[in-house]
């Protein structure tokens, strides 16, 4: 995802080794100050993104479950081929959407094994006691690695690879970030694979504004748990109270952003980082973008990319999409059982 700067890392003789202290020293020391929305997840932003989950705004969630609920099906059949493969997905965190993927693809008697990549162990394992339970068959093969750092690496394989990268975290890259990412993906596959992604689609912007700015909080909770989380681990000083959740979306682009606002003007100490930092009143702090697609956005980013859209799942609504996507170069789509729908 964004990485510090070599300046940044180099000019600094105090910082220790952490990847956290130097992306909280490069993020704090940019303009418009920012951090990194990898760090939300500590054990206690964990929790609290299950309660956003949970929450009756993030429509997110449940609109990705009913797709591949009711239409796990079609989805096992235009990813299958005649060859065996493997599933790998990118960030797959504890499993629970998946599960009915898998399912219908060995019901559709596809040949194929599993392998989550997920940078959290912990998650894996609760993943695979979710998923080993009832089902025998399933070849699973986690692997605890940053998957950026792992697509680097990766060359395309002898067996055919199928990359699930749900959940519209592509949405939280940016732009130039999305293309990035997805041309480093494309780089590692070879002409037969294929790419399912989940994207989350403009709407009602009162929707989108409610999704991340729920009633009762948590959002808020889990964007300020960050400062909490340079408090324990950093030493810092922040006073949460002293900062507040100001996300805003702009229709016309689909990007929907979460800042934290100063309420006052301050002077935070970050102890591991041996530096202060200050925050005029009103000052905002980049917290994470979550951008949000229509058709003509998914066919300039498939393409800029690399790949082609061969098929495409929305809930009933329409709000949220599972695509598979092919690469450009490759003849998959004459390959695929139930040939190339959308797109
Ligand atoms: C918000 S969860 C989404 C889980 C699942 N894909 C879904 O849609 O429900 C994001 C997951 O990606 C993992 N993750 C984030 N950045 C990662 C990286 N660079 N390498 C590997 N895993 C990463 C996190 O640990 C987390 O489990």
């Amino acid at each position: 995802m964004n990485r510090v700067r070599g300046g940044l890392l180099n000019d600094s003789d105090v910082l220790n080794d952490s990847a956290f202290a130097r992306d909280v020293l490069a993020g704090l020391s940019a303009t418009p100050k920012r951090l990194m929305s990898r760090y939300f997840y500590d054990e206690r932003g964990d929790e609290l993104f299950q309660a956003i989950m949970a929450s009756p705004e993030y429509y997110l969630t449940d609109c990705e479950l009913e797709i591949l609920r009711e239409q796990g099906e079609p989805m096992a059949t235009a990813m299958a081929t005649d060859e065996p493969f493997e599933l790998v997905e990118l960030g797959s965190g504890d499993g629970s959407k998946i599960r009915y993927l898998l399912d219908a693809l060995q019901a559709n008697g596809a040949d194929f094994s599993y392998r989550p990549v997920d940078i959290s162990a912990a998650v894996l394992d609760q993943l695979a006691g979710r998923l080993r339970p009832g089902r025998p068959w399933l070849e699973l093969r986690p692997m605890a690695v940053n998957y950026m750092a792992w697509l680097e690496d990766l060359v395309p394989g002898e067996q055919r690879r199928v990359f699930a990268f749900m959940g519209s975290n592509l949405g939280n890259f940016g732009d130039e970030g999305a293309v990035g990412f997805l041309s480093l993906l494309r780089r590692a596959m070879g002409p037969r694979d294929a790419l399912l992604i989940g994207l989350d689609l403009k709407k009602d912007p009162a929707i989108i504004r409610a999704a991340y700015n729920d009633a009762a909080g948590v959002t808020a909770a889990f964007n300020l748990n960050l400062l909490a989380r340079i408090n324990h681990e950093l030493g810092g000083e922040f006073d949460p109270a002293g900062f507040e959740h100001a996300p805003e979306y702009d229709p016309a682009t689909g990007a929907a952003r979460s800042w934290l606002r100063s309420l006052r003007d301050q002077r935070v100490p970050i102890a591991a980082l041996e530096r202060d930092f200050t925050f005029a009143q009103g000052e905002r702090v980049f917290m994470e973008i979550s951008q949000k697609y229509d058709d003509a956005m998914i066919a300039d980013l498939s393409t800029r990319s690399g790949f082609r859209v061969a098929a495409d799942f929305r809930d009933r609504r329409g709000w949220f999409t599972d695509q598979l996507w092919v690469p450009l170069t490759g003849d998959r789509g004459s390959t695929l059982k139930n040939g190339p729908p959308a797109g």
